[in-house]
């Protein structure tokens, strides 16, 4: 059974969907959250699912390995970004090779980057009068959004689609791949 750690900074319906698919699978299953905030609605999800939580600030994120020994204590495998808006640290990046992903609202290399994420990402989107979006699921490395592409799912915007139309569309794209991907990698030998 391999062990996945999720990083989150909100609401966590990611993390939820994740964990209830491997809660179905011999595979793997989701076997701690972690929040940069005590406000982050994705610790109450993990308290409902009976998962291990914790929550941390800058100075032991960036300042300690103290994540990293939790991580390690938890015998996690893999680690999933799922809507965390920090720049992933270098000791945890350099202690799981190709084993951390994340998830990005968008076409990537397009609309990504610091300050890119949420409706931030959708409302620019929409205002470019752009006729398709998507979701991007990358390889995380130590700048925002620039790891390896693994998988792009696209939809369609229409003239008349809001801001909130497309995160509803984009949500269920989420919904629908990230944990078959997930699992593709998952099972796929050797490597993430
Ligand atoms: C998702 O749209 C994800 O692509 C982005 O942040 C959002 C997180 O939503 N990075 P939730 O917290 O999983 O509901």
């Amino acid at each position: 059974m391999k062990r996945i750690a999720i990083f989150a900074s909100g609401s966590g319906s990611n993390a939820q969907n994740i964990a209830e698919y491997f809660e179905e699978k011999e595979l793997a299953e989701v076997s701690l959250i972690l929040a940069n905030t005590p406000k982050a609605y994705v610790l109450e999800r993990a308290k409902e699912l009976e998962i291990p939580a914790y929550f941390f600030d800058r100075k032991n994120f960036y300042h300690s390995d103290e994540i990293l020994e939790i991580i390690k204590e938890h015998k996690i495998d893999y680690i999933v970004l799922a809507g965390f808006l920090w720049l992933f640290p270098h000791n945890i990046i350099q202690a799981f090779p190709n084993k951390v992903i994340n998830i990005h609202p968008a076409l990537l290399p397009n609309y990504g980057g610091r300050g890119m994420y949420g409706m931030k990402v959708h409302n620019a989107i929409v205002a470019n009068k752009e006729t398709e979006s998507g979701i991007t699921i990358h390889y995380v490395n130590e700048a925002y959004d620039e790891g390896q592409i693994i998988f792009q799912a696209k939809c369609e915007l229409l003239p008349t689609d809001t801001a909130d139309d497309l995160a509803n569309k984009i949500h269920d794209l989420e919904f629908k791949h990230f944990p078959e991907v997930i699992e593709n990698l998952l099972t796929a030998e050797g490597t993430f």
